[in-house]
């Protein structure tokens, strides 16, 4: 039974047939490959992208899908996460899609090998879809990652596609730096760290921005984040002319990540990287569900 906990299980050949599947998929529609098996979402934090997205990948391979929303589940008579997944599974499902605020739960669950665990996000450490829709929507881009820069601008800190993007990307060869005020800084000290985009904006092929996460945010970091976005909103006055792509995951707020003229700007690619989730999440359901 295969899971996806983060891409660090998974081998270099199976990220390569993930991409390689996901831009057949994105060129010609695929049959119905997974006609036959169920998938269940649950998601214990909000989503606009991902879970749509699962679904969309899913019903796009002829799989069916049901959602729980654990808001009217029986979570809120006291049943644990465990029991709760137990009684999903014993209905047979072929997958349980899972978003939690909880950096384990999907490892945990993962263990229980009851059905295959595919994480949508888990706390601050992992959402291993989106690190392998931004490297696909790079790969479209720039062809090898080999060599290439990135820099990740923002609240990385509490950023679980930070976290997943900064164990794939330089696996792929790419140089990642880190641009952030020092309460947004995480400890690591595995790469280069900037307290400002315009100290390296010169050697980056790539601006991954970040929301600022306010609701993993023990208390208050910054009063004011129109003073945050003088320093680290993403404009056409800092990109100048560069050649750079412009990421980012969503939700944005305009005008304190990225600017409203820069998000109408070709060089930026957060919708192109949303079209992308639906060809990634195929591709890796293909792969959970029937190759492995
Ligand atoms: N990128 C992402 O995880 O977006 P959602 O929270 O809307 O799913």
């Amino acid at each position: 039974m295969q899971h996806l906990v983060d891409t660090t299980g998974l081998s270099d050949g199976q990220i390569r047939a993930i991409i390689d599947d996901a831009a057949r998929f994105k060129k010609h529609r695929p049959t119905a490959l997974l006609r036959d098996k169920l998938l269940i979402t649950l998601f214990f934090e909000n989503s606009t992208r991902t879970r749509s997205s699962f679904e969309v990948a899913a019903k796009k391979l002829g799989a069916s899908v049901v959602h729980l929303d654990p808001s009217r589940s029986s979570t809120n008579k006291g049943e644990t996460l465990e029991d709760t997944f137990a009684n999903l599974c014993a209905m047979e499902p072929d997958g349980v899609i899972i978003r939690h605020w909880d950096n384990e739960t999907p490892r945990i669950l993962a263990d229980m090998e009851m059905t295959s665990v595919i994480n949508a996000g888990a706390g601050k450490d992992t959402h291993p879809t989106q690190a392998l829709l931004d490297l696909f929507t790079m790969q479209e881009h720039l062809g090898s990652l080999e060599g290439k820069s990135i820099a990740i601008v923002g609240d990385i800190a509490s950023s679980r596609v930070a976290h997943s993007g900064m164990r794939l990307f330089p696996r792929m060869g790419m140089k990642v730096h880190l641009v952030a005020p020092d309460a947004f800084m995480p400890e690591t000290d595995e790469f280069p760290r900037h307290a400002a985009l315009a100290e390296i904006i010169d050697e980056v092929d790539v601006v991954m921005s970040l929301r600022a996460q306010l609701e993993r945010h023990d208390m208050p970091i910054f009063e004011d984040y129109n003073e945050y976005a003088r320093e680290y909103c993403i404009t056409p006055e800092l990109f100048g002319d560069r050649d750079i792509l412009l990421l980012h995951p969503g939700p944005v707020m305009r005008n304190i990540d990225i600017s409203d003229e820069m998000l109408k700007d070709p060089r930026c690619k957060v919708l192109e990287q949303v079209t992308n989730g639906v060809y990634i999440r195929m591709a890796v359901l293909k792969l959970l569900l029937l190759d492995s």
